[in-house]
């Protein structure tokens, strides 16, 4: 277990801009933050993060919490795991008390993959710089490679030794079970007789985005061999390929800031270029990409730059994917090097100067290219020529989307030309590429049976309404709960805090919804055992997700006011800061007119029993007092009695 004093300081100091900005592209937009989501696919930003409340929303997908919730989700952490990303990130160093040994277990099987990795990585770096073996041979293929030492460690690659079993055997030594080592692909038990798998190879470790080493490729040094060029890790807990692009982890920074990711071929490819001072530069490892590895890009940057060989596998490589990433709204770019050439080879020859102008000069669009391709494949054969016509409608119409749709018709004007064909002509071929989809898509949602769930069966088991806001009444509840996460700790009017406050006026038993009710409780008891109000994050850190959404929602509304109005009305955005005055007698109002309306209900009940002229006179009179002070309260604040009217009546 992690000490709370070491969690509050990882909390103290994590900054939610900063942490967030490692793995997605943040735009400022007001005093908040937006970024393509990372957790769902989209095209124009609905993920919203507050610096100031240190929280994100997507209002796209509903995903919501604070840095350690991110990291979770982000990264597949739990929330220890998380606590220590953000220390390491920090530089904290965390306190930690004793573990259990069934806690030590459970840690050691969801980490251990990981933490053997690290160790195998370490291992063969070490073998490769400072065992005789390593420098003769690997060491020195890496340097007829033109790899420099700082490279190297860089990319943390590494040499096992050509013997049956030197990785196998220092790894019991340190203590891994052969199981693990078998399930890591490390090692392989044939006939009873355990052997590394990576015998005399180059080591390539493959890193996700946090750095953590998830598998590895290994490299034949000669190529004479029957042996596979590249033997890569299996699946596992930990690695999927489909999931991870080489080089993401050195390369983020550098996408980002230059909007722009080249995708190249091989592992060399990635390093070469970055040795080379082009450092926005990713590997989709040989096979063709996916969309999960597309989405890891689009959320640096949605321009997309391929760089393959300009042999024919190269093209036939280039062109997979390619209308995935027109689907996915990218701006695609190729380039094709000249035969025979690689990236690697390309850039360690020519240098980075040379290589920028190269790319500027042959960059192509996809659609140019299938045309150049194309045209030069049909000839002048008009069957193929038509064929051709309907495979360029075909990619057009997937760039259907509103804000691409220049871009379509930029690319239909210049087919046409091309294609020596009519400009409306292959418009409405495009058109009905796109028709056809749509209809597709339709039937394939039709074959879902029209059941409509009624609304008690989506509730959570323990039967608490908290899916959306239902209602006016439960939307003042939410918001004397906001007042209190937010302004709580406030002074009110230089006497009291605003809990306190609330605490006085407000009479619990009329807050209805029983989750509003249950997080009202909590807050109090916080308050109450530890003499202060609890921390924002107690709530956005709230275990059970479906309420941490709902909360993430109430504290960062989807409305704000918009930049503009501060042009146009003189209007500030920020105005909750001033304003939560106005917040809190406002809410109090509500609560104060709601029980003297159920006051003035009760009241009416007793006047309609009461037989005694002497006692109904005095009921009349408290009657009266009641109607002076709910014209009093509704003159006060004209909105929230129009709202409240309806209550209990
Ligand atoms: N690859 C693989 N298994 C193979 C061959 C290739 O996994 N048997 C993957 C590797 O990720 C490799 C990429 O495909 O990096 C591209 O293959 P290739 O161009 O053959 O390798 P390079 O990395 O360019 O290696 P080199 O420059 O040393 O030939
Ligand atoms: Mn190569």
């Amino acid at each position: 277990m992690i000490n709370a004093a070491s969690i509050q300081e990882v909390m103290s100091r994590a900054d939610i801009v900063d942490v967030l900005g490692q793995f997605i592209r943040l735009k400022k937009r007001g005093v908040n933050y937006i970024a393509n989501c990372p957790f769902h696919n989209e095209k124009t930003p609905s993920f919203n993060v507050s610096p100031v409340k240190g929280i994100y929303k997507c209002f796209g997908c509903g995903k919501a919490g604070n840095v350690v919730t991110f990291i979770q989700e982000h990264e597949k952490l739990s929330y220890p795991e998380a606590i220590h990303w953000l220390a390491d990130y920090y530089k904290i160093t965390l306190v930690e008390t004793e573990r259990t040994p069934e806690q030590q277990q459970q840690q050691l099987a969801s980490e251990s993959l990981r933490i053997l990795n690290e160790f195998a990585a370490n291992y063969f770096l070490d073998v490769l710089l400072n065992t005789e073996e390593g420098q003769l041979v690997g060491l020195s293929y890496f340097k007829q490679r033109g790899f420099r030492k700082e490279t190297i460690e860089k990319f943390r690659l590494g040499f096992n030794s050509e013997q049956q079993d030197a990785f196998y055997k220092a790894a019991l030594k340190k203590g891994y079970k052969t199981e693990l080592l078998e399930q890591s692909g490390l090692v392989k038990n044939r006939n009873g007789i355990v052997h590394d798998v990576y015998r005399g190879r180059v080591i390539f470790p493959i890193q996700g985005m946090t750095g953590r080493i998830l598998g590895f490729g290994a490299r034949l040094i000669k190529n004479n061999d029957k042996a596979p060029k590249y033997i890569n890790s299996p699946e596992n807990e930990l690695y999927n390929k489909s999931k991870v692009l080489y080089g993401m982890y050195q390369s983020r920074q550098a996408i980002g800031k230059q909007d722009e990711c080249f995708l190249v071929e091989g592992y060399t490819d990635v390093i070469s270029l970055h040795q080379g001072g082009i450092e926005n530069v990713v590997s989709s490892s040989g096979t063709s990409l996916t969309e999960d590895q597309l989405r890891l890009i689009g959320q640096l940057t949605k321009n997309l730059t391929i760089l393959y060989d300009g042999d024919a596998a190269g093209i036939k490589a280039a062109l997979r994917g390619l209308d995935m990433a027109l689907s996915q709204s990218f701006n695609v770019k190729l380039v094709l090097l000249p035969t025979g050439e690689d990236p690697d080879s390309y850039i360690q020859k020519n240098g980075a100067t040379v290589f920028h102008e190269y790319v500027k000069e042959h960059k192509q669009d996809v659609i140019s290219f299938r045309l150049q391709i194309g045209l030069s494949d049909a000839g002048t054969d008009p069957v193929k020529r038509s064929k051709l016509v309907n495979e360029i409608a075909e990619s057009i119409s997937r760039i259907n989307k509103a804000e691409d749709f220049s871009l379509q018709a930029h690319y239909i004007k210049e087919a046409a030309q091309k294609l020596n064909v009519d400009e409306t002509g292959l418009v409405n071929l495009t058109n009905k590429f796109i028709r056809e989809r749509v209809e597709t898509e339709n039937r394939h949602n039709r074959t879902q049976p029209d059941v409509v769930i009624p609304h008690e069966e989506i509730l959570p088991i323990n039967n608490e309404p908290i899916i959306e806001t239902a209602n006016k009444e439960e939307e003042q509840e939410w918001q004397l709960l906001r007042i209190l996460i937010e302004y709580g700790h406030l002074e009110y009017e230089g006497a009291q805090k605003v809990a306190q406050l609330i605490e006085e006026r407000v009479d619990p038993s009329l807050i209805e919804q029983p989750l509003i009710n249950k997080l009202y409780t909590e807050y109090y008891q916080h308050f109450q055992h530890f003499g202060a109000t609890p921390e924002l994050h107690y709530f956005i850190n709230y275990p059970d997700s479906v309420i941490r959404n709902r909360l993430a929602s109430l504290l960062l509304p989807e409305k704000e006011i918009s930049p503009k109005w501060k042009d146009r009305y003189g209007i500030e955005t920020l105005s909750e800061q001033m304003n939560y005055i106005n917040d809190v007698n406002s809410s109090l109002d509500y609560f104060e007119l709601k029980k003297i309306l159920s006051m003035h209900d009760k009241l009416t009940q007793k006047i309609k029993e009461e037989s005694d002229p002497a006692k109904l006179d005095l009921l009349l009179r408290e009657h009266i007092k009641y109607k002076q002070l709910e014209r009093e309260i509704t003159q006060r604040h004209k909105p929230v009695v129009y709202k409240s009217n309806k209550i209990n009546r």
